[in-house]
């Protein structure tokens, strides 16, 4: 996967602005608030269909505009594609692939792969379980349709059951048309999610051990709504899965509120058997989300035969050296998009591009 260009039209600081890139790295710089996220940004929207910073299209719109559009240009799988976005003001957004309408987001994900790291991503180890979940599903949504279709399902039912819960007197029956719905769903995404986080484990272990001289030896562990999985067996999870929904069913009554499905799995991280969560240091739980990253990256490499885009939003703040080196080393061959203020921490690079941003345009 390579991006050739990306054009933006009246998207946040930006006016009018066509950014060409190199097939291999890619150093954005510029001073604060230029736009160089912003870009980062823009190119990821094209992997799932919306931006990992806002959940409000509308705030892509450069104020005072109407509308907004990209527009990328990019290699894959030895073809060249091109892809547009479109957000109005006053209607629903438009995605084109290669000049066809794309009508549902899970008919996007999967075409243009990119994997995204920036600060907002180190502290995924510490925090609750919200981010470490879509950061999985992220990777997995971007590799299967019916995953990504799974997981839109499961989140209607969950607002449905939520909505029905909230009724004085709630139809019990319709409950259970729901929770059986609720049951056959939860088991494909929990299929999902332990195979992927099984194929994490396999691939961080082995650079966790690597950065720590051998010291280290990092365990992943599937903290699911049913419980930790150690094996996945289809009849004996839906067993499980069963078990738990109908367990809670009279408690979700009298709370009105669901208590039982995929949207309270959890993942953790273990170093030498102990949680990283509570016992790692700040740099081993950054070392972790670092190596996860490196992780997602050669999970879709092999998956899908080519490399994604690695986008790296302004790594040098949180990043020491070391572990810059070690990831830069780690993803050579395949392009890489970094955002920083400096440019001199690059400077001994070998075929960079370089991009100056200030004020939303290229200089
Ligand atoms: N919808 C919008 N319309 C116009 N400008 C916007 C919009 N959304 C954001 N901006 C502007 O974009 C700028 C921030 O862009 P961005 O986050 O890309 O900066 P940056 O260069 O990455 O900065 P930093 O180095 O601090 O991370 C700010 O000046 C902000 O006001
Ligand atoms: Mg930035």
């Amino acid at each position: 996967m390579i991006v050739k260009n990306i054009s933006l039209n009246n998207f946040r600081n930006y006016e009018n602005e066509k950014i060409e890139f190199s097939p291999n790295v890619n150093i954005i710089y510029g001073n604060n608030a230029q736009g160089k996220t912003n870009i980062l940004e823009g190119i990821y929207i094209f992997s799932v269909g919306k931006s990992n910073r806002t959940v409000h299209d509308s705030e892509l719109i450069k104020f005072g505009e109407k509308d907004a559009k990209l527009n990328l240009e990019f290699f894959s799988q030895g073809r060249e594609n091109s892809a547009e976005f479109k957000i109005f003001s006053d209607k629903r957004k438009k995605i084109e692939i290669n000049e066809i309408p794309v009508k549902k987001n899970s008919e996007l994900v999967g075409k243009f792969n990119t994997v995204y790291f920036g600060p907002e991503y180190m502290s995924i180890v510490k925090e609750g379980p919200k981010n470490r979940r879509k950061n999985l599903d992220i990777l997995i949504s971007q590799l299967h349709k019916d995953f990504f279709y799974s997981l839109m399902q499961s989140k209607k039912i969950i607002e449905q059951k939520n909505a029905l819960l909230k009724m004085d007197n709630p139809d019990k029956m319709m409950l259970s048309v729901l929770n059986e719905n609720l049951i056959k769903i939860s088991l494909e995404i929990i299929k999902y999610r332990f195979e992927y986080i099984k194929k994490l484990e396999k691939f961080s272990k082995i650079y966790q051990n690597e950065i720590s001289g051998g010291k280290e030896d990092l365990e992943i562990k599937y903290n699911s709504f049913i419980g930790y999985i150690e094996e996945f067996d289809d009849k004996k999870i839906k067993k499980r899965i069963e078990d738990k929904i109908n367990s809670v069913f009279k408690r979700e009554i009298l709370y009105k509120e669901s208590m039982a499905g995929c949207q309270r799995d959890d993942i953790e991280f273990f170093i030498n058997g102990k949680d990283v969560k509570s016992f790692g240091s700040q740099g081993q739980q950054k070392t972790v989300v670092l190596v996860q990253k490196i992780a997602e990256v050669e999970i879709i490499k092999e998956e899908k035969g080519e490399y994604p885009v690695l986008l790296l939003d302004d790594i040098t703040s949180e990043l020491d050296i070391k572990r810059q080196r070690f990831l830069l080393s780690k993803l050579q061959n395949m392009q890489i998009i970094i955002t920083c203020t400096d440019r001199r921490k690059f400077k001994n690079m070998e075929n960079t591009k370089f991009i100056r941003i200030d004020k939303g345009r290229q200089i």
